[in-house]
């Protein structure tokens, strides 16, 4: 087994769930988040996700005992010195990903490799926030919501990543059950670039008045396969969150990514999706 002992930092959304899919593997993992009571929300919504899991027939019943133990909550990163990788999943604030990797730096041991679940910001830029010596050994791990059930993950090597670590990074991805595939470090990597065309065409369509939201995640589910409708999916994610990543692809690419003014109006009347009580989809 590569990468026994995992340390994962944040356990929101994705940190928790990544913690998840190591554990459910046989891996010691460590947990820490800055407020810790979000830790033990984790542990319980994971407890959550396992008996769906167990109640659709993908787990045995006995993982809850098996899996849940085996991540130590921790109080700090100077907990992480035995850890093989690490796996960052914070805030998407890069002055908070930088003080996170800095401290990492310390504390963990010269052979650990170091990953960032980041969404939008260069793994390379991450990668300079650690010493010279570690940098062959830094890399981008992009999970997908909700981590337990999809199955990819971008593996984004920086500039200076040691194509062994890649190659490490993309067998573990294979041991905890995931199909990873390479990216190059750019911009979006490459689902958010194709998901987010596709959103701001959705967009049009329903500007130009040519079809609802609901017809348009109809054609998309049924005509192209897809499981969910962008429009069901920009309410379920936050629109706010589908305007801040359009944006940064607009800053980098242009006005193929322009956000549509639509969404900008709904996210400044409040209508940003499913929490709000109301998006593309009225209660
Ligand atoms: N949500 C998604 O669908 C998704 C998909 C792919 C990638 N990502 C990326 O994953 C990362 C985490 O996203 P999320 O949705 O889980 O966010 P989240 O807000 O649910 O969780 C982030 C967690 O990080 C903790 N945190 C903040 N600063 C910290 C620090 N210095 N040390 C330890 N913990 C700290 C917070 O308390 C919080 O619990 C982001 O970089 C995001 O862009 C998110």
């Amino acid at each position: 087994m590569i990468f026994k002992t995992v340390g994962v930092v944040g356990a929101g959304l994705m940190g928790s769930e990544i913690a998840l899919v190591f554990a459910l593997t046989g891996r010691k993992v460590k947990l820490y988040d800055t407020d810790s009571s979000l830790v033990d929300q984790a542990m319980q919504r994971l407890e959550r996700v396992l008996g769906k899991g167990i109640d659709r027939g993908l787990y045995d019943p006995s993982v809850i005992d098996i899996a849940l133990p085996r991540i130590e909550r921790c109080e700090g990163l100077d907990h992480y010195s035995d850890c093989d990788l690490v796996i960052e999943a914070v805030f998407e604030d890069e002055a908070v990903k930088a003080r996170v990797f800095s401290d990492l730096d310390r504390f963990v041991s010269n052979d650990c490799v170091l990953a960032s679940n980041t969404s939008s910001i260069s793994i390379t830029t991450l990668a300079s926030k650690v010493s010279e010596s570690r940098r062959s050994r830094f890399i981008g791990t992009h999970f997908f919501s909700p981590v337990s059930r999809m199955k990819l993950v971008e593996v984004i090597p920086g500039l200076d990543t040691e194509p062994l670590i890649v190659e490490q990074v993309m067998n573990v991805c294979r041991e905890i059950g995931k199909t990873p595939i390479e990216v190059k470090d750019v911009v979006g990597f490459a689902v958010n670039r194709l998901l987010h065309a596709m959103m701001i065409e959705a967009t049009r369509l329903v500007e130009e008045g040519v079809a609802t939201p609901e017809d348009i995640d109809v054609a998309c589910r049924l005509g192209l396969g897809h499981p969910i409708g962008p429009f069901q999916l920009m309410d379920a994610t936050q629109i706010s969150l589908s305007l801040q990543v359009q944006e940064i692809l607009c800053g980098a690419y242009g006005d193929r990514f322009k956000p549509r003014p639509i969404m900008k109006q709904m996210v400044g009347a409040g209508y940003n999706g499913k929490k709000s009580g109301r998006g593309w989809y009225k209660p």
